[in-house]
């Protein structure tokens, strides 16, 4: 549904989008994550025709986002970083006046306006004026917008941004419900967003990509050589020496607590040595209450692969210069 292919954007001396391609098939809902000054808003804004690339190409529902806009505009719904609302109409002149915008007649208008009202919750507050409304019902007021020509993709920049907790959790849920008809792409710099909303996560760091994937294939990269945490109580130098020996074990710390030895077990890549472990500790009469695979989290990852991004960038500026 979405093609995406070498994309590069040019500003000034900044290169802003460095290369990017990917696609995003029918019906799926993708995040693109990202820290602040990534490349996602300009992305976005190339996709949703705000603004050409300087190269590069992209294709939603197979047009051109360059040379067939009208057709892009009529098949994907924006909601833009800040959303541009009139602040002084109240939320049904709004919505109809983006209808007339979009071409919609009266009855088309009017029917549009029923839908979105029920699919974003705004019966409450339709006839309210929109700057007495909270940040998070103009969030919703903006997603309504994007959807009144009933598009078939949704671009969403950074949808609950500055949302307390609860709206967070509402427009969450209002957007895994919009999945279910429509193909999503949503960016965000917080990692639990894309985690808790989306099947799958394209990273950007510095105008490019370095990882795309399931949360779960995101965290599989992660595991690498893992790390195994085990309580154990008996002699504390033997207890190190022998699980030091055990295969695929490649180091050993211990911290003592109370009688109990606190191990931190690295591991070799994809080895598991916990069974052989319970065997040693069973065998030595030990004790032993905890003993665990401590998984590397999705924002360890995140950290770290765009942290390594901006120190080549950096490097590569020092080279230039
Ligand atoms: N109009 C512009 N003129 C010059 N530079 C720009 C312009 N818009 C964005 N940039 C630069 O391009 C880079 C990418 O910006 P962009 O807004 O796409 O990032 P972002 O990933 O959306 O960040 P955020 O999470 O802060 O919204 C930044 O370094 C930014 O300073
Ligand atoms: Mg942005």
């Amino acid at each position: 549904m979405i093609r995406v292919q070498n994309l590069i954007k040019v500003y000034g001396e900044r290169r802003a989008v460095d290369g990017i391609s990917f696609a995003i098939d029918e019906g799926e809902i993708v995040g693109f994550l990202g820290p602040n000054g990534a490349g996602k808003t300009t992305t976005l804004r190339i996709l949703t025709c705000y603004m050409p690339a300087t190269d590069g190409n992209a294709t939603i529902g197979g047009y051109d986002v360059f040379t067939q806009s009208m057709q892009v505009r009529k098949i994907v719904g924006y909601l833009p970083e800040s959303t541009p609302l009139d602040m002084h109409s109240r939320v049904r002149e709004y919505l109809n006046f983006r209808g007339k915008i979009r071409g919609l007649d009266r009855t088309a208008r009017e029917a549009a306006i029923r839908r979105v009202t029920e699919l974003c919750w705004l019966g409450d507050f339709i006839n309210r004026p929109i700057n007495q409304l909270s940040k998070g019902m103009k969030q919703r007021v903006g997603l309504a917008d994007a959807l009144l020509h009933d598009p078939k993709v949704l671009i969403l920049d950074e949808p609950t941004i500055g949302l307390d907790p609860t709206q967070i959790r509402e427009t969450r849920n209002l957007i895994r419900e919009l999945a279910k008809r429509h193909t999503v792409l949503l960016s965000s710099h917080i990692l639990p967003e894309v985690e808790a909303t989306c099947q799958r996560t394209i990273i950007i760091a510095a105008g490019k990509i370095v990882a795309s994937g399931s949360p779960d294939e995101l965290k599989e990269r992660i595991r690498g050589g893992s790390r195994l945490i085990a309580e154990v109580s008996g002699p504390n130098s033997e207890i190190k020496q022998e699980i030091g020996k055990l295969d695929g074990v490649t180091g050993v710390e211990v911290h003592t607590d109370n009688g109990w030895h606190r191990l931190t077990i690295d591991t070799q890549r994809g080895r598991d040595p916990r069974e052989d472990i319970f065997k040693l500790v069973k065998q030595r009469n030990w004790s032993l209450r905890e003993l665990r695979l401590e998984v590397g989290s999705l924002e360890e990852f995140f950290v770290q692969i765009t942290a390594q991004q901006m120190q080549e960038q950096r490097a590569r500026k020092e080279v230039r210069a």
